[in-house]
């Protein structure tokens, strides 16, 4: 099939490379024209494990093609996604202007009748806006006679595991409000539906809330945890036991039960107000999503102070900062929790040495030299003579440090795990001051 994705961010060039990989001709059309230089060139503009390969193999048999303008890129185009950004506007609701002005170009531009499909994530009522803006757009245009219809089709997939994400996705929500383009959706998820079908076909508002209901129903998972956690802090208990005696229960389920410092990256914080948003806009107050919100602001702000108040007796402290990524698997810094904790631990005048293995390159650019923060090559570098290490993402060459050369190397012994990657015993054992999330055990 031939296909245009408008957008080639986290979400637009994945959906792009793995349409591409599976045999559809795909056009990747984005107004950042640098951006699309690099990819032709093999720089990502994310980092993504085996993203790199897939988007070099379709590049080469032209399979994969990128373009910044909208005619060449749509002129056969039969389904275009759009696939771009969503941020949240001074209110917290969705700010749709890319994605209408997204519709807009597409119905200007396209060649021909087509499925216009949105991936981005946008609110509940976006598919009947964008269908007035390409009426409106196809009506200025005339003649020859084409037809748009506009179809729901949010994205699940996680940073970090995107591209396995979407070739072998859990569902594939659709959400149609013209039976016909059902068909449409099942000829080009074929490849990814072949051992069960994964195609869930609904009506186009109920597929737009789907998408939040998902993302709120997961934060609201790490919102109780943290919650919990706090408790387990207050009254002795251990937030590590809680999780594995609630997550064996085959009603409640093991995944996103991890107590940590808040949730953050560019879906869950900006969905969660822009749900608040849309419940407020129509009378209906989401009073669960609201404390989850509350929770997770309350949550990031309060490691920061811990970490904060333990340096602050002290003479030109100094921080060894492990990870920097909201997650693991990613350089997106979109509302990490470590930006709270390096700008509290900055505006005291703290120094600190991070270190993050891929989102350095991005964090440069939010912490320029001279801000107090170096970033080093290894989790070693950033160790000699701090007074604390803080782990602040939990990626796999942070879990099983060699403590005695960690020892060595620092000066001061208080240890912030904010990822419960260490037993507290046996980092107490060794002479640590350890503050976890939610591991202070009861003594009796
Ligand atoms: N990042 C994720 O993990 C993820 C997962 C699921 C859903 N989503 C949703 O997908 C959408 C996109 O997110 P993202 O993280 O990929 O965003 P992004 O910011 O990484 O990418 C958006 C891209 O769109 C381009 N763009 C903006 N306006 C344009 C226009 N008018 N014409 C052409 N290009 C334009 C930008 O230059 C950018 O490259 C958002 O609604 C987001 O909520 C994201």
């Amino acid at each position: 099939m031939r296909i245009a994705v408008i957008g080639t961010g986290y979400v637009g060039l994945v959906t792009a490379a793995c349409l591409a990989e599976v045999g559809q001709h795909v056009w990747g059309i984005d107004c950042d024209r640098e951006k699309l230089a690099g990819i032709e060139e093999g720089i990502m503009p994310i980092h993504e494990p085996g993203l790199d390969e897939i988007v070099m193999r379709n590049l080469r048999n032209s399979r994969l093609r990128f373009t910044h303008d909208y005619a060449e890129g749509l002129a056969d185009a039969e389904v275009i996604f759009l696939a771009v950004g969503t941020p949240p506007d001074e209110d917290g609701s969705a700010d749709l202007t890319h994605v209408l002005e997204a519709a807009r170009q597409a119905a200007q531009h396209v060649g021909r009748s087509c499925l216009l499909v949105t991936k981005s994530t946008v609110p509940v009522g976006t598919g009947e806006k964008v269908e007035q803006i390409v009426d409106q757009a196809l009506a200025a245009r005339g003649s020859p006679p084409i037809e748009i219809h506009v179809a729901s089709n949010p994205e699940f997939l996680r940073e970090g595991q995107a591209v396995g994400d979407f070739l072998k996705p859990d569902r594939i929500i659709v959400g149609v409000r013209h039976q016909e383009d059902v068909a449409v959706f099942r000829r080009l998820y074929a490849p990814f539906n072949r051992n069960r079908d994964r195609l869930l076909i609904m009506d186009r508002r109920s597929a737009e809330i789907t998408k939040y209901a998902a993302n709120a129903m997961l934060a609201t998972r790490i919102s109780f945890m943290n919650e919990m956690a706090r408790l387990c802090d207050a009254v002795g208990g251990d937030i590590e036991a809680v999780r594995r005696g609630l997550g064996s229960d085959p009603r409640i389920g093991p995944h996103f039960l991890y107590a940590g410092i808040g949730y953050g990256g560019s879906c869950f914080p900006k969905d969660i107000k822009a749900l608040r948003s849309t419940g407020a806009s129509v009378g209906v107050p989401l009073r669960v999503i609201d404390a989850v919100h509350e929770v997770n602001e309350e949550q990031r702000a309060h490691f920061a102070e811990q970490v904060a108040r333990a340096l602050s007796d002290m003479h030109e402290p100094r921080v060894a900062l492990w990870g920097l990524a909201f997650k693991p698997g990613t350089d997106d810094m979109r509302e990490a929790p470590s930006r709270i904790v390096v700008d509290r631990l900055l505006a005291d005048g703290v120094r600190i040495r991070a270190h993050d293995p891929a989102a350095m390159g991005v964090c440069r650019r939010i912490w320029p030299e001279g801000s107090g923060i170096d970033f080093v090559a290894t989790p070693e570098a950033c160790l000699p003579q701090a007074d604390a290490l803080v782990v602040v993402t939990e990626w796999l060459c942070f879990r099983e440090p060699d403590w005695d050369e960690v020892e060595r190397l620092m000066r001061g012994r208080l240890l912030f795990d904010g990822r419960n990657l260490y037993e507290p015993e046996e980092m107490r054992r060794r002479g640590w001051q350890y503050t976890g999330v939610g591991r202070g055990r009861c003594s009796a």
